[in-house]
């Protein structure tokens, strides 16, 4: 598969960035996230593809900077179509359209009303999975912050108890992070949620 190389990652970052702060925000959680899916695969011992992970990882934010003032979730499907339109494979544009929160499917579209295709947008293989589960333990909130699994699954508990349970099995799948070497390294804070909801 012809997947960029990190020079090639940062030109992309940096062709549709906005503002440097918006580069440093977006980027630097992108690499957050590759950091945490690989070694969350070398751990598990998970038979992935490492580079396609890693690039995954990388550009799986990028339509951020398409949001503009516009809804924060059309970020993924945006995201897809600057891949797309940079002649990247399908297997890459998925990683921007499948890692919203824990899966949406066709009815969380259409019953939140969310300003997207009507459509599935399910993280499928090994990889996708990953990068959506990794994702979830950084947020580029202001200022951004680490989150471990309980506050996530704290804040994913008002879209449902499917989602929830949905956390959970990624979690039992790819365990959970060691994130205090991440932390340290970036400064972020770090919020820890009180139990993991079942
Ligand atoms: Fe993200």
């Amino acid at each position: 598969m012809n997947l960029p190389d990190i020079r090639g990652v940062r030109a992309l970052h940096e062709r549709y960035a906005p503002t440097p702060e918006a580069l440093d925000l977006v980027l630097t959680h992108c690499e957050i996230v590759a950091r945490i899916a690989v070694s969350l695969a070398e751990r598990a011992g998970l038979e992935v593809d490492a580079e396609l992970v890693e690039v995954g990882a990388l550009l799986h934010d990028i339509g951020v900077y398409r949001v503009g003032d516009g809804h924060y979730i059309r970020h993924g499907v945006l995201g897809h179509g600057i891949l797309r339109a940079e002649g990247l494979p399908e297997s890459l544009c998925r990683f921007a359209s499948c890692h919203t929160g824990v899966g949406l499917t066709r009815r969380d579209v259409t019953e939140q009303g969310l300003p997207i295709p009507v459509a599935d947008y399910l993280a499928e293989s090994a990889e996708e999975r990953l990068v959506m589960y990794a994702d979830k333990f950084h947020s580029k909130s202001s200022p951004p912050r680490f989150l471990d699994g309980a506050a996530y699954a704290a804040r994913v508990a008002r879209f449902g108890a499917d989602k929830v349970a949905a956390f959970r099995s990624l979690a039992a799948e790819f365990g959970e992070p060691d994130l205090g070497g991440l932390v340290a390294e970036y400064g972020h804070g770090f919020e820890e949620g009180a139990v993991l909801l079942r």
